[in-house]
């Protein structure tokens, strides 16, 4: 019987989730539908307890969480232009999925859920560095479905005493993010591109900056969070990031010195629905967790670049 549950196992932030549970030992369930997660990224988690469901449809949720103490809900359509093109899918993977996975947690006794909420609550808002007393302004569906996701976590923990966290993710990146798509992380592109030599295409003018977050640090306030005695925790709501940003355009330079790319760079029209600065404040997740991050951007990018330089050879 598994103790924790990844949903979006297969995802990016979900398999790298399960495979820091599976080093510690731990009893590992996930559950995917392969909307965006690759089958690819299961290797090396075959410890893992895998389950091929939507978590829209109730009884996948069931089955799911059935013996389960603490779930990480990752699983997600997490794109903001996808979310504009079409809204339906992203409220039903978002919102659905969450309120039918809250509700068959609660009914099989689950103790904890920590939630991937996202920076994109804050909206355009000009304030630096946003902080949790900020009142939420979304732009994007992507941005209302995340956010509703995160009052339905405080609801839960309201109404029913089931524990909810939710840790607001900044732009996360490292290795296992998907590069191919169009709606791909903005890192994982350059990172891609720079590499193969293939010119990077900036939407706006590259001024826009943003908090960027090692993949290892994100996975190391999951388990914080999965750790924390409810008293401090159950119900709330908090950045999950570095507390510094970088521009897009220095993002580039940066991926020049690592990639020894030397040509040029497009600029493209600004995408609807993306927002201009982010910057977190991650004091709230110091206090409550005693969360820290462990690798710097410049590390955790060569780190990427490294890993997509073996994956490639791998084939
Ligand atoms: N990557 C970031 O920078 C970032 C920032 C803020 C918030 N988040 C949140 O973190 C979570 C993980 O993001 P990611 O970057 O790993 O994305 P990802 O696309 O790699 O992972 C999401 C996973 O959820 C799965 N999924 C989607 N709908 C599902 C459904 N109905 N049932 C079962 N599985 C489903 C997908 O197939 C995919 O494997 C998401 O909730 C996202 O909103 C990510």
């Amino acid at each position: 019987m598994a103790k924790y549950l990844v949903t979006g196992a297969a995802g990016f932030i979900g398999r790298s989730i399960a495979a820091a549970l599976l080093e510690r030992g731990e009893t590992v369930r996930g559950v995917d539908n392969f909307a965006t997660g690759k089958r690819s990224n299961l290797v090396g988690l075959e410890g893992m307890e895998f389950v091929e469901g939507d978590l829209s449809d109730a009884a996948v949720c069931e089955r799911v969480v059935a013996g389960v103490e603490i779930i990480f809900h990752e699983a997600a359509l997490p794109s903001v232009p996808r979310s504009v093109e079409d809204p339906i899918s992203t409220n039903t993977a978002c919102v659905d999925a969450t309120v039918q996975l809250l509700w068959a947690a609660k009914k099989a006794g689950v103790r904890r859920v920590v939630y991937a909420a996202s920076s994109s609550a804050y909206g355009d808002t000009p304030t630096l560095p946003k902080h949790e007393g900020m009142l939420p302004a979304p732009i994007s569906p992507y941005a209302v479905a995340k956010l509703s996701g995160e009052l339905y976590m405080q609801s839960f923990w309201r109404v029913y005493g089931l524990e909810t966290v939710c840790l607001r993710y900044f732009n996360v990146f490292g290795p296992y993010q998907d590069p191919t798509s169009f709606y791909s992380g903005v890192l994982a592109k350059f990172c891609t591109r720079m590499m193969a030599g293939e010119t990077p295409t900036i939407f706006g003018d590259g001024s826009q900056s943003r908090d960027f977050t090692f993949i290892e640090n994100t996975v190391r306030g999951n388990l914080l969070a999965a750790e924390a005695p409810a008293e401090k925790v159950a119900g709330r709501v908090m950045n999950m990031a570095t507390g510094s940003r970088i521009t897009l355009n220095d993002v580039v330079e940066e991926l020049r010195g690592i990639t020894g790319y030397a040509g040029e760079v497009i600029y493209g029209p600004e995408r609807n629905g993306d927002i201009k600065h982010s910057l977190a404040d991650i004091g709230l997740a110091k206090e409550l967790l005693g969360y820290e991050p462990v690798v710097e951007f410049r590390e955790g990018l060569g780190r990427t670049v490294e890993w997509y330089r073996e994956t490639e050879q791998q084939g």
